[in-house]
């Protein structure tokens, strides 16, 4: 096979079903744009029906088609519901990726349990049901998959910058989906489902626009990450196409720091 086309083959997601959840803006939306121009059918999930819908009609008009279903990924029976739909139309899932959470900070000795639960119930309760319903469809058709979840360096490390930062709930649920994301891989390497994470570091989304609302603040960040800026979305993406392709068929159980030297 010559050069190019293996190149096109290793990269291509032509005939997969790929879900992301977190669809409908940041890393999830240019996760899902990069997987429809790659050839993948794509189906968003958010629970933004504005931003879903605007989200599926960015990805119009790529290789691959683009379909959203609006979910809470804090709703356990929505999960289960919206997932046997995605089974119905689309005939099966081959790739998923978890992009959505919550990120709500604030100290540890007030912090509100009902938020707490919350975050838990979105960032790793969602995920990890979004990882076995779609693990189920793999495993119905004997097709083995790709499954990549978005953790983070908060995940890691928990002295990223070398400044306090409180945010219980997000630091525990981030380091739950790192080792979650090893257990399932050794758990369905067998199957031949590899399960892998990226851990992003600052990324220019709604997420962190509190630091980006504030030049000083943002600078004073900037100035922490070797390469020296922010990542845009799409820097994400790529490295998450590369893990949900053929390119990293040897790859499972990994976390892949996408953080611009941050832990480095
Ligand atoms: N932006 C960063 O600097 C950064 C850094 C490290 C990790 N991450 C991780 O990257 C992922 C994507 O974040 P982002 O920066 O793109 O943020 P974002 O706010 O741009 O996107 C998050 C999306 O998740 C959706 N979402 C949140 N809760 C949901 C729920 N209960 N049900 C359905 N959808 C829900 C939101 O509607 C939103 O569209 C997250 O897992 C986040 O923790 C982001």
């Amino acid at each position: 096979m010559s050069i190019s086309k293996t190149l096109e083959t290793r990269l291509s997601l032509a005939g997969k079903t790929a879900v992301v959840t977190g669809a409908a803006s940041g890393i999830g939306l240019a996760t899902a744009r990069l997987f429809s121009q790659l050839g993948a059918q794509t189906v968003l999930l958010d629970r933004d029906p504005d931003k879903l819908k605007s989200g599926v009609d960015v990805c119009a008009g790529q290789p691959g088609q683009a379909i959203g279903f609006e979910v809470d990924l804090g709703n356990a029976a929505a999960i289960e519901k919206c997932f046997e739909q995605i089974n119905d139309k689309c005939g099966g899932i081959d790739i998923l990726v978890n992009s959505a959470a919550m990120n709500v900070s604030g100290p540890s000795v007030d912090y509100d349990l009902a938020t707490w639960q919350q975050v838990i119930d979105v960032n790793l309760t969602g995920l990890f049901l979004a990882c076995r319903l779609s693990a189920r469809s793999m495993i119905d058709r004997k097709v083995g998959g790709s499954i990549v979840n978005v953790a983070s360096v908060g995940g890691l490390s928990a002295n990223i910058t070398g400044r306090a930062n409180a945010n219980p709930s997000y630091r525990a649920t981030k380091g739950g989906v790192v080792n979650l994301t090893r257990a399932l891989a050794v758990e369905w390497a067998s199957l031949n489902i590899r399960v892998n994470a990226v851990a992003p570091g600052y990324v220019r989304t709604p997420m962190i626009s509190r630091l980006t609302d504030d030049p000083a603040r943002e600078a004073a960040t900037v100035e922490k990450i070797p390469l020296g800026r922010l990542a845009e979305p799409e820097e994400i993406g790529w490295v998450i196409a590369f893990l949900a392709g053929e390119g990293a068929s040897m790859v499972t159980g990994q976390i892949l720091p996408v953080d611009g030297g941050l832990l480095a």
